[in-house]
């Protein structure tokens, strides 16, 4: 075995040069890998006499070891640097003061409906879902709306085009959110417990209304749901949206094709020196259309009328952000004006929740 020093000092001096890992790695590949130059050389050991196979072998295992040694030794130095190099150039002053406040403000629209789904989830509601363009069976039909009905008028829908030829009757913009009771019913069946808020168009323009607005339905259906149930779960949600300790409701009766007996609901208030108070006072508002759902929308639904029951409500998102939150002008809601929207938009991060406080 001639030359081992040569070997050892080209190998070593090749380590010490290595200037980063690959560099290394192609080193240990040709020293030490299945192919490189030291293991070529115990290859040849078999075909040695015993006695110079062990001197030999002997040998060559402690050059293996000591390039072996000097790689791992320069592969940490490498390591140790680069480490050194991260730390100096990723340094960060943790001093530095917070970033301000994210500019961006959450619409009074979005921040009522994530009020009304804690209040609502808080008392067995989930949230249903439905499209905004819709068949009129689910905004009509299936409502018990048939198409001579004169609610259909007072509904002012927006109608789809159908193609040249195609005379089925058009899809419409959603007039309302009650359309999602028969979907939800559809999926789920009853027992269930939903509250569905969403977009919903009519063709309507002043101070009080745009062609888009907002409403939540509501429906609960079970073996022995009464209008109880649902006085009970108007006043709990009254109550704690408005945030406040107690609250009035008045039931009157009223007419919706969709549920018998219907009414319409007013809650107690003051309008003293122009504020609304919400709970005490002589003046009435309307706030909302509710009733038992009527058996034929249960039908429509696939639910057995002789077995289920239950209330349904549909109520103006919009109108009740307008009166918890002083805003006056609805249209101002939908034109995106960056002064409004940072003067009542709500803070970007704080999500409302009842034990935290809904608008803090
Ligand atoms: N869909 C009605 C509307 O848009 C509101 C409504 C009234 C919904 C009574 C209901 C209800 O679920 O029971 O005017």
């Amino acid at each position: 075995m001639d030359g081992l020093d040569t070997l050892k000092a080209k190998y070593l001096t090749a380590v010490a040069n290595a200037a980063d890992e690959s560099a290394l790695e192609e080193v240990r590949v040709a020293a030490l890998g299945k192919k490189g130059e030291i293991s070529a050389m115990m290859a040849t050991l078999g075909k040695m006499e015993p006695d110079a196979r062990k001197a030999a072998g002997a040998m060559l295992n402690v050059l293996k070891d000591e390039i072996d040694a000097a790689l791992r030794a320069r592969k940490s130095g490498l390591a140790d640097a680069a480490l050194d190099e991260r730390l100096r150039t990723e340094w960060l002053d943790v001093t530095l003061p917070g970033r301000p406040r994210p500019r961006g403000t959450i619409h009074p629209v979005s921040q009522v409906m994530e009020e009304l789904t804690a209040i609502f989830a808080d008392m067995g509601f989930a949230v249903a879902e439905g499209p905004q363009v819709e068949s009129d069976w689910y905004n009509f039909d299936a409502l018990n709306i048939p198409p001579e009905h004169p609610a259909r008028q007072e509904h002012d829908t927006f109608f789809m085009h159908r193609a040249p030829g195609d005379d089925r009757p058009p899809h419409v913009l959603r007039t309302h959110t009650s359309p999602v009771q028969i979907r939800a019913m559809t999926e789920q069946g009853a027992p269930i417990r939903v509250i569905a808020p969403g977009r919903v168009y009519r063709m309507d323009m002043d101070q009080t209304h745009t062609p888009m607005f907002h409403q939540v339905e509501g429906l609960a259906i079970d073996r022995d749901i009464s209008m109880a149930n649902l006085k009970w779960v108007l006043e709990e949600f009254c109550r704690a949206y408005f945030e406040v300790p107690s609250v009035e409701l008045r039931f009157r009766a009223s007419h919706f094709p969709f549920t018998e007996p219907s009414a319409e609901v007013d809650i107690r208030c003051s309008w003293e020196g122009g504020q609304l108070k919400i709970g005490q006072g002589d003046k009435w508002m309307e706030i909302l259309g509710s009733g038992m759902v009527h058996p034929k929308v249960l039908q429509a639904a696939g639910v057995d009328p002789a077995q289920w029951q239950g209330f349904a409500f549909g109520m103006g998102i919009d109108r009740i952000a307008m009166l918890k939150y002083g805003i006056p002008d609805l249209r101002a809601f939908f034109e995106s004006d960056l002064r409004w929207l940072r003067h009542y938009g709500f803070a970007a991060l704080d999500m409302p929740d009842l034990p935290g406080g809904l608008s803090r």
